[in-house]
């Protein structure tokens, strides 16, 4: 956890955790939009023969769980479906709104949902397993529905670091070659509680990693908010009437990301969350990818277009990829 992140409560986050279950008793944008099949099929032209297959991880996203309409029944069957191909990932990555929602919660109510997700992890994920933290995954930062302060211990992302056991906000780890960066989108703002950004401590860390990452290693940056996202034409009307909902839609600093990625043609994939919409947008040299959502619209059915699901991605040793995104036959419950 990052000093300058406001919601770094200084505890030991484990044993908070713990001992707070236990007292608690709670047993378009100027680029070119493709469909997904014209992009997927784009990476993978180039020497097709020799370029050799790297890794397969599965991006599930947006699990949403608590403790209504079936959601850890749906969260364990997606689990499991993702675990059950021939081939199956060799690790899962979680891309935040792990829980329904800590941000206007009571502890009481967000220990729960993370109690949950605990559960279903440890009876149905038999992988290595990624994090990246979402907007849903915050406590209390809405302070009047969460009856918070923000000066209680775990307050802000304290909780879901721990539950993720994160020791930081954002990281990285390599995997076959590949470079992955794991960023911390949700940045806090004091009117509209929100919005997509890197702060400046990360923004920092973020260009470092980049500039010592070598030219040859292909890189994937994963975020929960989308750097770029055509999302504007699903929720416009929404936009419309409620538009101090806009910063929280994308990163609102991504002119500065694109400005940085231009100095870097190894960074090849964005991988994200957040909107529900499965999407793919590929700009100039670099693929935006939104793996919709495990819960779909929140365990009610389908969100727009968009049916519950997850993505499988295949990395090559040539920078290339692909991807699906693969339903796993949820019904959503009445
Ligand atoms: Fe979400």
């Amino acid at each position: 956890m990052k000093p300058s992140d406001p919601s770094a409560a200084n505890f030991s986050r484990r044993h908070f955790l713990n001992q707070t279950i236990a007292a608690s008793s709670l047993a378009g944008l100027g680029g070119l939009i493709s469909s997904q099949s014209e992009v997927q099929a784009a990476p993978t032209q180039n020497n097709k023969a020799e370029k050799k297959h790297a890794v397969r991880f599965a991006h599930l996203t947006d699990t949403h769980v608590y403790s209504g309409r079936s959601a850890a029944k749906g969260m364990s069957e997606a689990f499991q479906h993702a675990q059950s191909h021939d081939t199956p990932p060799e690790f899962i990555l979680t891309g935040g709104d792990a829980v329904m929602d800590t941000l206007a919660t009571t502890l009481k109510s967000g220990l729960e949902q993370w109690k949950i997700w605990e559960s279903v992890l440890k009876n149905d994920c038999s992988v290595p397993l990624h994090h990246c933290i979402g907007n849903h995954d915050v406590w209390g930062w809405d302070k009047k529905r969460s009856k918070t302060k923000g000066t209680e211990p775990g307050w802000g992302k304290g909780i879901a670091l721990d539950q993720f056991e994160m020791k930081e906000r954002y990281y990285t780890f390599d995997q076959a070659g590949w470079r992955f960066i794991v960023l911390d989108s949700i940045h806090y703002d004091e009117n509209i509680i929100y919005r997509g950004e890197l702060d400046q401590e990360q923004f920092e860390w973020f260009a470092k990693q980049l500039k010592n990452t070598p030219s040859t290693m292909p890189v994937i940056v994963i975020s929960h908010i989308p750097i770029l996202t055509a999302s504007d034409f699903v929720f416009g009307e929404i936009l419309v009437t409620q538009p101090h909902r806009r910063p929280g839609l994308s990163h609102q600093d991504n002119y500065k990301i694109m400005k940085l990625f231009y100095q870097h043609p190894n960074v090849k994939l964005c991988l994200s969350g957040h909107t529900h919409s499965t999407e793919v947008i590929q700009l100039h040299d670099k693929t935006f990818i939104n793996s919709g959502a495990v819960c779909g619209l929140w365990w009610k059915g389908n969100h727009y277009h968009t049916s519950e699901g997850y993505n499988m991605i295949d990395l090559y040793d040539d920078g290339s990829f692909d991807h699906e995104y693969i339903t796993y036959n949820w019904e959503a419950k009445k």
